[in-house]
């Protein structure tokens, strides 16, 4: 709708803003029609995560692509939770490694890029690139901009990121994703667990939403109790059923089955838990 997400965002800022619901592609070509000429650019997370992990469908991202190009309009791809996570050139390479073939014009990078420390980057087609100061004239810089400590963490993980490091990763969330579903399915909760490479979470719902509204409309009262009796047991998960998990080549065998053996007590208090 548009409106300030938060306290002291100022009204007009937010009105150069359209906003619409993810996954539609019937919204996205109504927008165009009717703004096409005013849009700069599409901004979109590579996978969503932050409504919980909602995955594009097959086709979307290239379609934003597509739509975006076709209005001479910029599609920037948001990859601050995917970047290097999901894959050592993220989420858009797993994309393109099965046939969905689009090219975004910038790509937002944050998280693992600075090793958990302070840092964020962005990248793209070099003439947009070339507008940034000191080649061209916009000024960009901060106190963090390109911080020597982050700078040598980032490297270091990344330099570290290989194929195998991955493939454990990967198999990691794959096992817990399978025991989050286990645990969920032998309580008789109704759940579903949506993936989009390693990121998964969980759904209080028959389906994996689709978009906010559907995310919005899930049982989200069974996640705290779900939260605490992790806790409770040594497991912190993220503090929101909104936010996804993310599972890492550090949480080894012992750690899993910590995780694993968790999982049926929050299960049974998810089960339990109560609307009010
Ligand atoms: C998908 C996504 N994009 C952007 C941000 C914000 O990044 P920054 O703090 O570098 O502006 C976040 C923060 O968690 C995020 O999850």
């Amino acid at each position: 709708m548009g409106l300030p997400g938060s306290a002291g965002v100022p009204a007009a800022i937010a009105a150069q803003t359209l906003v619409i619901p993810y996954n539609d592609r019937a919204a996205l070509e109504a927008v165009f029609a009717e703004h096409g000429d005013r849009i700069a650019a599409v901004i979109v997370e590579a996978a969503a995560a932050n409504m919980g992990v909602v995955a594009p469908e097959p086709g979307f991202n290239r379609f934003i692509a597509d739509t975006a190009h076709a209005h001479g309009a910029l599609m920037i791809l948001d990859e601050v939770l995917t970047g290097f996570r999901v894959h050592h050139a993220g989420f858009w390479a797993l994309q393109v490694s099965t046939g969905e073939v689009y090219m975004p014009d910038i790509i937002t990078f944050g998280k693992v890029i600075g090793g958990g420390m302070p840092l964020a980057a962005l990248g793209g087609r070099a003439d947009i690139m070339d507008l940034l100061a000191p080649a061209g004239p916009v000024y960009q810089a901060g106190t963090l901009s390109g911080n020597p400590l982050s700078v040598a963490a980032g490297l270091a993980t990344l330099l570290r990121a290989t194929p195998k490091i991955y493939a454990r990763v990967d198999a990691a969330a794959t096992r817990i994703a399978d025991a989050l579903d286990r645990a969920l399915t032998e309580a008789g909760v109704v759940h579903a667990i949506p993936r989009a490479g390693n990121l998964f979470g969980v759904g209080f719902a028959a389906h994996a939403p689709r978009n906010y509204a559907e995310a919005q409309a899930q049982e989200a009262f069974r996640y705290p109790p779900f939260f605490h009796a992790m806790r409770e047991q040594g497991v912190a998960l993220p503090p929101s059923v909104f936010e996804a998990w993310f599972l890492t080549a550090a949480h080894d065998d012992a750690a899993l089955s910590h995780i694993e053996r968790a999982l049926p007590a929050a299960a049974a208090a998810a089960a339990s838990a109560s609307r009010s």
